[in-house]
């Protein structure tokens, strides 16, 4: 299968961004992403280059293998740049987990968790997923927690289920296999509409109050869309409303100023149905 990063146009019909485009987006919005954040100064870039060449994404430099947006201001002399937190390590809050790059160590489960609207999520999602419901609830949207944390064991079950009911190909389109959940990290949450129950993990969450709620505010704390419409090729997944991926502020902020929709497209990392 071709590479979804080598085109000039997004799964959706959306024009990718020049090189050029690029850089000068990011000579524009860097300042922006810093002074929003209060965070981002010298952030690098630690994907192994053995990633970014497996990614197809070009040489270092290109607009896919580009580096989240930073400061233009150089570190001071003798200061090393902090590090951008890691998408491979599995405890990383920008980990990158999908049908190409599964869960290191393939038993990860996070050193801590907290339970949080009756599901438990890892710790360092809980203090934002906590102030997400609380939003919610002041605005009268009767937001709901269906999944949290699945242990890789949890994750079988949880796949093994779904195939059953409604065969490989479906089932797949949908439910990750054990040890490629972003789920067993502890950072993804499965939402769902207390106003209308019958809309748990379907299509027509998206336009319950609770749906369209979270797609307006959850990154206002640090909650993606992981699985958007017209990404497929892209994440391996097909929509899915009701799913949100916690990054991060200061990450929802660079995604959206990227003028992209998804991790792997952000960070130049494969994707797509096939598993590796
Ligand atoms: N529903 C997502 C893809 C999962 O099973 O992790
Ligand atoms: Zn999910």
């Amino acid at each position: 299968m071709p590479s979804p990063f080598a085109a000039d146009r997004l799964p959706d019909g959306r024009r990718r961004y020049s090189h050029r485009a690029v850089v000068a987006r990011r000579t524009l919005l860097a300042g922006v992403v810093v002074a929003g954040t209060g965070t981002g100064a010298g952030i690098g870039w630690s994907r192994s280059s053995g990633d970014r060449a497996a990614a197809g994404a070009g040489p270092a430099g290109s607009p896919d293998a580009a580096p989240p947006a930073a400061s233009a201001e150089p570190a001071p002399a003798g200061t090393a740049a902090p590090a951008a937190p890691s998408t491979t390590d599995a405890a990383s809050p920008w980990v990158v987990v999908n049908k190409k790059h599964p869960i290191d160590p393939a038993d990860y489960a996070p050193a801590e968790l907290v339970t949080v609207g009756g599901e438990e999520v890892g710790a360092v999602a809980a203090p934002d997923l906590t102030a997400l419901l609380a939003a919610a609830r002041a605005d009268g949207v009767d937001l709901r927690i269906t999944s949290g944390y699945r242990s890789r064991e949890h994750q079988r079950a949880v796949h093994e289920r779904a195939v059953r009911r409604d065969g490989l190909a479906v089932a797949e389109s949908v439910s990750a296999r054990p040890g490629h959940s972003e789920h067993q990290t502890g950072l993804a949450v499965d939402f769902g509409s207390g106003s209308e129950p019958g809309c748990g993990l379907g299509s027509c969450f998206e336009g319950t109050p609770e749906g369209r709620w979270l797609a307006e505010r959850a990154g206002l704390f640090g909650f993606l869309l992981r699985y958007p419409a017209g990404y497929t090729e892209v994440t391996g997944y097909a929509h899915e409303p009701w799913h949100y991926r916690w990054v991060g502020r200061e990450l929802v902020e660079q995604v959206a100023h990227r003028g992209v929709a998804t991790l792997e497209e952000f960070f130049g990392i494969t994707g797509g149905p096939e598993y590796a």
